[in-house]
């Protein structure tokens, strides 16, 4: 990477003037990492749909708690964490090296601010390997090339596509970069999905939507549960299947179901 005292140093364009994903999530989660736009854009959607907050705690929520489930209980150790955001509390390496600190996590993500922040990401466990690769989930050839410099494909790998997949707007283009990288690893791995969908809040989440598109954010696009189990074809759904974040084996009492959040989960293993 180069530095300012370099000939060839440029000024990183954080594209501040326009909402930007990993900053909006940030936002959400009560960090310090984003500008006005990103607020604007966080705002209206929050008054579109009231529990938006929620949305992105029990996304993070549910990442801690599969991750323990695929560490402690299917015997995972490798992680390519793709669409990986602003560095946070309970980071994938974090929760996975705890239990078991020789993980080794390869992060990806697109975002030059999450770039300039990948530093956050690579404090590993002595034990473990984090890295982190600057790429678009748009070629998953290239991702999987460079990752395979610090994961072993012939071990089971837990494919991480949090908040990531419903910026693929396209039908047709996600089910094939899900494909992609489901072929590229070995049986005993999985996929683990967390995505907006408007089953929820209904057309109120289509028009936040649309209105962030306008002031400029990435494309989305919401999915329901059917179009989202179809991303799991030919693996073994976990239980619960697909559910809402807050839903997926809450750490709650029995008959006590958590709100339902705009933010559908599923994870499951390739046989
Ligand atoms: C909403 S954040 C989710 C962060 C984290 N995975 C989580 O669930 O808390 C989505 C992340 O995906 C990244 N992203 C969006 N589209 C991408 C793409 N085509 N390629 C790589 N990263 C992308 C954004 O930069 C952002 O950091």
């Amino acid at each position: 990477m180069s530095t300012m005292s370099d000939p060839e140093w440029q000024p990183i364009d954080l594209g501040v003037d326009r909402p930007h994903s990993a900053r909006i999530w940030n936002y959400w989660l009560g960090g310090k990492d984003n500008y006005a736009a990103d607020r604007d854009a966080g705002d209206m959607v929050a008054q579109l749909i009231p529990g938006i907050t929620d949305s992105a705690r029990a996304d993070r929520a549910f990442l801690g708690r599969c991750v323990r489930h695929l560490v402690a209980d299917l015997g995972i150790r490798q992680f390519l964490d793709i669409g990986t955001g602003l560095p946070t509390a309970d980071n994938t390496h974090e929760v996975a090296q705890r239990l078991a600190p020789e993980s080794r996590i390869v992060y990806v993500d697109n975002d030059p601010l999450v770039l300039a922040h990948a530093r956050a990401l690579l404090v590993s466990s002595p034990q473990g390997t984090t890295r982190y690769i600057d790429a678009d989930l748009r070629e998953p050839a290239r991702i999987l090339e460079s990752a395979r410099e610090t994961l072993d494909f012939s071990r089971p790998v837990a494919i991480m596509l949090l908040g990531i997949l419903h910026h693929i707007v396209d039908d047709d283009e996600a089910y094939r970069i899900v494909r992609q990288l489901i072929d590229a690893v070995p049986p005993g791995s999985c996929m683990v999905l967390a995505h907006a969908t408007a089953e929820v809040h209904g057309e109120a989440m289509h028009e936040a939507m649309r209105r962030f598109m306008e002031m400029g954010g990435t494309p989305i696009v919401a999915r329901d549960r059917h179009r989202l189990a179809g991303f799991f074809d030919g693996l073994e759904l976990l239980e619960p299947g697909v559910v809402s974040c807050s839903r997926w084996r809450p750490e709650t009492g029995p008959g006590e179901a958590p709100a339902e959040v705009s933010q559908f989960c599923a994870a499951g293993i390739k046989r």
